[in-house]
């Protein structure tokens, strides 16, 4: 594996604006060294109930194999640095696992937390649509907030249900809808032009990131135009899956008012040196975030599933009839 460069130059982003695979590396190896950081990511309770929530979020109940027991071996793609699978099997969801990511940063980031988690796992830099593992070899697939950078995913589909065992399953989370990218972006964007230029005036100056910090993110924002490939209606999510020959195919979207709220929150953060926020802040995004989600699994009763921010999708390679 090779060491990744953390910081790409300007020729190479130059480069990478026509070719979503090379901005993605780039993107992401630049990425892998902070992203633990960057996104609150931990290997704790916090994070093993997220993923575990995310998962039965989308997978029915008393579906095959249940929830509660675990798949023998479990791939992740797009599998960054291991956030969804190390803490689903932390959870009890998988015995075994193999993390894949196109960026080499971050496989070995993942593949290092795994190691300091004490699971049984192993790394491979893999493009998500061709994966290189033998046919019917995994019981779960699963990735989060991957799909939307795959640029082919017809292909990717089918080598998802491909390396699945008859009546095996995929799980991917974490996936942005059209209308909820939209709004996302917009108050992203508001975010960062108010707190950059706030902390240019006086008594906000000591709260302002160095310049070459900033400059290094909004070199960053450029590449993100390029890694982000889609965005999704639930129904062509689904489409995707079917047309794979996936069955028991199912979307859910989850997070409005959480995402209004923690789109500008994650935006401020990034912008902002994070000294100044500490630790009271930190408890005061997360428990908000739990309290407007709550309040979203009751308003999901009414709202149109396409107006939430996230989507999650799942499905099952069918099993050949069993003869009697
Ligand atoms: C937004 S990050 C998510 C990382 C991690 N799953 C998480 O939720 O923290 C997307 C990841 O997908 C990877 N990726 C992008 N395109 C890919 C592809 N074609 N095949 C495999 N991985 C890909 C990126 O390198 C990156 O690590």
């Amino acid at each position: 594996m090779t060491a990744p460069n953390p910081h790409a130059t300007q020729a190479e982003v130059d480069a990478a604006r026509n070719d979503p695979k090379l901005a993605n590396v780039l993107y992401h190896d630049w990425e892998a060294g902070t992203y633990d950081e960057k996104w609150s990511i931990s290997y704790d309770e916090r994070c093993i109930t997220f993923a575990v929530d995310r998962f039965c979020a989308v997978v029915p109940p008393g579906s095959s194999p249940p929830i509660s027991g675990p798949y023998e071996h479990a791939l992740e793609l797009g599998c960054g640095t291991g956030f969804f699978l190390l803490n689903l099997m932390q959870g009890g969801i998988a015995k075994k696992g193999t993390v894949t990511d196109l960026s080499p940063g971050m496989v070995e980031v993942a593949v290092r937390n795994a190691e300091g988690l004490g699971l049984d796992v192993e790394g491979r830099v893999a493009d998500a649509e061709t994966i290189p593992m033998p046919d019917a070899s995994v019981d779960l697939v699963v990735g989060h907030a991957v799909l939307h950078h795959i640029p082919d995913l017809d292909r990717a589909f089918r080598e998802i249900l491909r390396v699945l065992k008859p009546g095996g399953r995929f799980v991917f989370a974490g996936e942005p809808t059209r209308i909820g990218d939209l709004y996302a972006r917009k108050l992203g964007q508001a975010t960062w032009w108010a707190t950059t230029n706030l902390t240019r005036l006086g008594p906000l100056r000591s709260w302002r990131r160095p310049q070459d910090e900033l400059d290094e993110s909004s070199r960053a924002a450029a590449l993100e135009a390029v890694v982000d490939q889609h965005v999704f209606d639930p129904t062509r999510l689904e489409r995707f899956a079917l047309g794979a020959g996936a069955v028991d195919v199912r979307c859910v979207t989850e997070e409005l008012t959480a995402a209004l709220f923690g789109w500008p929150v994650r935006t401020f953060e990034a912008a902002v040196r994070p000294e100044k926020l500490g630790f009271p802040w930190a408890m005061f995004a997360y428990r908000s975030w739990q309290r407007l989600s709550w309040l979203d699994a009751r308003l999901a009763r009414v709202v149109p599933r396409g107006l939430f921010y996230n989507a999650l999708v799942t499905g099952v390679r069918p099993a050949p009839p069993v003869s009697p």
